[in-house]
């Protein structure tokens, strides 16, 4: 089965490619995390309806300054930023976007050369729609041709074309949810598909104290428990299960060594939970923690590192007022 091809108006088209034969499901991903001598989920199943709206809360929460610090550096920087490789520019944005950083970059880009080409990639059909449908509405001048995929297979797609010198950018520091090994194999894959004079933009969160990482995911308002806890809710929801979510503790801890924060969601007594969908029954011990998230922090000696594993070199980067947050600009090699 190939690829399918939308087009919404002049200026919109959608790809929209199949799923890899490889792709696991949510209900074999659960039966296999939560049958693990060290219980996991992925962070990948944080974002259903009720999930995003949580993660959307997260990021106005004070003490979760990324998603501020980054917006203030695409607001101070965002014009140096998008005059560094040369016009014109595309950008090749891997997840469809937030509303509010995506459009920093597109107006800065326009001001600079009229009109521009926007090629956004996410898994969510849905999600890439609204916010695509969005931006042609709001930019006369803009063109954008989506693609509907994980990244993996889009960026591996002959259908993924580009006319200029192509911008690709991964904010908001959702490389940091990938294990290193896979940060490098995505970034290859971004690296083979530009040329030699093309920028790939990262937001990454910076490595710091403890106290500030740690409280950033484990707020006091209890949102980030909330997000946590949420993906037991899914599971009931989608897979019949049984979690009571109140037996559940919320844990965020800075493992200082590797540089991620790491969450989990700890059972606060023995009990077993059956998952109907699955037909099987999962035992927690007392204290026993589920792994739902590791979230990578950076310094420029990791982002050197990285770069140079994945094809791409450094050029630039920025960072905000209180240096918690770095945009690197590389360039393909
Ligand atoms: C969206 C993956 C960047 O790891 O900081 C926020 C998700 N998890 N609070 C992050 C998240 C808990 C976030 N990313």
């Amino acid at each position: 089965m190939g690829a399918q091809l939308t087009t919404i108006s002049d200026r919109l088209q959608i790809v929209e490619l199949p799923h890899a034969a490889a792709q696991t499901s949510f209900a074999d991903d659960v039966r296999a995390g939560l049958s693990a001598p060290r219980k996991h989920l992925s962070a990948k199943y944080f974002y259903d309806d009720l999930g995003s709206v949580l993660f959307d809360a997260i990021t106005r929460l004070p003490e979760y300054y990324l998603t501020r610090a980054e917006t203030e550096i695409l607001r101070e920087s965002g014009w140096e930023i998008v005059r560094e490789l040369d016009a014109p520019l595309e950008f090749l944005e891997l997840g469809s976007g937030s509303a509010v950083k995506t459009r920093l970059l597109v107006e800065e880009a326009l001001r600079v050369q009229g009109t521009l080409r926007y090629d956004p990639i996410d898994i969510s059909l849905d999600a890439l729609r609204a916010s695509a449908v969005a931006l042609v509405d709001a930019y006369p001048s803009l063109r954008i041709r989506a693609y509907a995929g994980d990244y993996f297979t889009v960026l591996a797609a002959p259908e993924l074309r580009f006319e200029t010198t192509v911008l690709a950018m991964l904010m908001g520091s959702n490389i940091g949810n990938y294990e290193p090994q896979s940060a490098r194999a995505l970034l290859r894959l971004v690296a083979k598909a530009l040329r030699p004079g093309d920028g790939l933009l990262l937001g990454v969160d910076l490595k710091k104290d403890r106290s500030t990482l740690e409280l950033a995911y484990n707020d006091p308002t209890g949102v980030t428990a909330a997000f946590n806890r949420n993906m037991l809710g899914r599971i009931n929801r989608e897979l019949g299960g049984h979690f009571d979510l109140t037996a559940f503790t919320h844990e965020a801890v800075y493992d200082e060594e590797r540089g991620a924060v790491d969450s989990f969601l700890r059972a606060d007594r023995a009990h077993s939970v059956a998952i109907d969908a699955l037909g099987t029954s999962v035992a927690f011990e007392s204290g026993e923690r589920v792994h739902t998230e590791s979230s990578y922090k950076f310094d420029e000696g990791g982002l050197a590192e990285l770069g140079a594993a994945s094809g791409f070199r450094p050029r630039k980067r920025w960072c905000d007022g209180k240096q918690r947050f770095a945009i690197q600009l590389f360039e393909r090699e």
